[in-house]
């Protein structure tokens, strides 16, 4: 009756705790404030309308922007060549005792050096197998947490922000050292545990830059499965850097996780965007936007890793700077209107020390790799300038096309797990060598070179990571058309879940409460359901457990048999 009245007293305490915590976890964005920015509002407003579009139905579609993009950084499955002595799981020294102890094999020991062998494997199977074995199950048990950890951020998000669009930044798996069986199994694990109804980028849908594009499509068409696609970018752990990429890690990548370098095109199909002026006669309305040209939305999705020198496979490389030769040969012109560029890629741009927390850094490989890039926390200046002149066609020169205004834009990455906002630009009232700068884009926005005459610029945005250590961020990234002013805006927002502790400890808790629960109903139910019940425990040894501890007439019998 005691026990029975513990296991209640913690039930009052445990399923409240329970319920709360689960909440918490699984509604974190809701506690969290996080929605996708809404155009020209406040982050108040986003979320509320966000929240009734879960609720009510009746939110406001003007609100929404329509290009959602879930940016993860850097998830990096770790998998079992991360984990040391991994082999100590088979307990080799248990083996080597009974070929020891057994002569298997074939050594002539007399029985003295049997014995003394045998038992040395005995020791080191007790005292180094079982230890090392320990920490291999739970290395193991780790990266399956973690895998449903990162699982349960896409899935939340994905169901409570809504986005049209998915893109993890690069550094999907942990290492590019690892062999094609283990890349596969992470490969599978990402796609079954972590990203779980999501899709790989199809090699129909990544399109190539060609002179005659033709596959503009209509954002917002096939909406369901462009929400399900997950747009992979490639990252060092993926395919290595410039000097240890290969042509076979590309193939490997390119299987599981899609193409590494492509474009998407979309345009915005203007009669659905919200039109400001409804009191406007209609006839003048349409005439008006007759002449305008038709938004479009250039997506990049571009494989940096070898954009610097020197690089191990220059057939690869090759590759990267066609594809970035096509993508400035086939792009609009820069005074096209209405016209964005994201560029989804891995390494983030160059910057001096103390901008961001990852400082400019490169090592090259001594001896093998054709000596090529072994690390680097940055492009090099030069690969960065030829982004935002080349891609963007930005320039310090006033007197070119667009007035060196360039494209609108913005380039988003992962690498430096902690995460940056920074502000790229270029002073052309700066005389007279002009060169590329970079400031926190809080500062820039503060002392306002957006908006100051002659300074050109572009904002990158780096993800912060979405591993538990750095708190399972996600990045909103929401894109929406202004009729106004006849082109593009967008607005960036963080969600954070927290570390990976709060995921294990809700879900021991809820485990804990589960059993306890289990157990509670034992006592409370099984005796009376078993017709045993008053009766005497020698009449039914199975039903002995229950009855020690359960009914008034078992306590007894408990007490007899001590
Ligand atoms: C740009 O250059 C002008 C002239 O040298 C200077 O007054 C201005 O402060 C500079 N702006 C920035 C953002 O560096």
């Amino acid at each position: 009756m005691f026990f029975v009245s513990v296991l209640r007293n913690a039930l009052c305490i445990l399923v409240p705790l329970s319920l709360l915590s689960s909440s918490y976890l699984y509604l974190y964005p809701v506690f969290h404030l996080c929605a996708f920015p809404a155009p020209e509002d406040t982050s108040n407003s986003a979320f509320l309308n966000t929240l009734r579009q879960h609720t009510l139905s009746s939110h406001n579609a003007s609100k929404i922007a329509p290009f959602r993009l879930l940016a993860l950084g850097d998830p990096q499955l770790e998998g079992e060549s991360s984990i040391p002595d991994a082999e100590a799981a088979t307990f080799p020294n248990f083996s080597k005792f009974w070929q020891d102890a057994l002569l298997l094999n074939g050594t002539k020991h007399n029985p003295l050096q049997r014995l003394r062998h045998s038992l040395h494997d005995l020791i080191d199977f007790y005292l180094d197998d079982i230890p090392k074995a320990l920490e291999v199950y739970r290395k193991r048990l780790d990266h399956v947490g973690n895998d449903y950890y990162l699982g349960h951020i896409y899935r939340t998000l994905h169901w409570w922000t809504d986005p049209s669009h998915v893109t993890v930044l690069g550094d999907l798996v942990g290492s590019q050292w690892i062999d094609d069986d283990e890349f596969e199994h992470r490969g599978w694990r990402y796609w079954n545990r972590v990203f779980r109804g999501g899709i790989k980028v199809s090699e129909e849908i990544a399109s190539q830059p060609v002179e005659d594009f033709q596959d503009t499509r209509i954002l917002g068409d096939d909406a369901p499965a462009w929400k399900k696609r997950i747009i992979n970018v490639a990252g060092n752990h993926d395919i290595g850097y410039a000097g240890d990429i290969s042509p076979e890690r590309m193939a490997r990548f390119t299987r599981v996780f899609g193409k590494a370098n492509y474009e998407l095109r979309f345009q915005l199909p203007i009669n659905s965007t919200h039109t400001a002026n409804h009191s406007q006669g209609l006839d003048e309305g349409s005439a008006e936007r007759e002449e305008k040209t038709i938004p479009e939305l250039r997506i990049v999705i571009l494989n940096d890793m070898n954009l610097d020198t020197p690089a191990g496979s220059i057939e690869v490389q090759d590759e990267t700077y066609h594809f970035l030769n096509e993508i400035i040969t086939t792009s609009h012109e820069v005074t096209r209107p209405a016209h964005f560029t994201l560029v989804l890629t891995h390494i983030p741009m160059y910057k001096d020390a103390g901008i961001c927390v990852d400082g400019p850094f490169f090592d090259f490989f001594d001896g093998d790799f054709s000596n090529g890039v072994k690390e680097q926390n940055h492009l090099s200046a030069d690969a960065s300038k030829g982004f935002l002149e080349g891609i963007y066609g930005m320039s310090g020169n006033e007197w070119v096309p667009g007035h060196g205004f360039g494209r609108n834009g913005v380039v988003l990455n992962g690498h430096d797990h902690e995460g940056c906002d920074v502000y790229h630009y270029i002073n052309q009232s700066a005389p007279p060598e002009r060169y590329w700068q970079a400031a926190r884009y809080a500062d820039a926005e503060a002392a306002g070179y957006e908006d100051e005459a002659g300074v050109i610029g572009l904002r990158e945005i780096t993800v912060r990571s979405m591993m538990g250590d750095f708190g399972g961020n996600a990045g909103l990234l929401s894109l929406w058309f202004d009729e106004e002013d006849w082109d593009w805006k967008f607005e960036f927002a963080n969600c954070k879940l927290g570390t990976q502790h709060i995921w294990w400890v809700v879900h021991i808790l809820d485990l804990i409460t589960l059993g306890v629960g289990i157990a509670y109903a034992g006592f409370l139910f099984v005796p009376k359901v078993l017709p045993s019940s008053g009766k005497r425990k020698t009449a039914y040894p199975e039903g002995q457990r229950e009855s020690r501890f359960a009914g008034s007439g078992k306590e007894k019998s408990a007490e007899e048999k001590e």
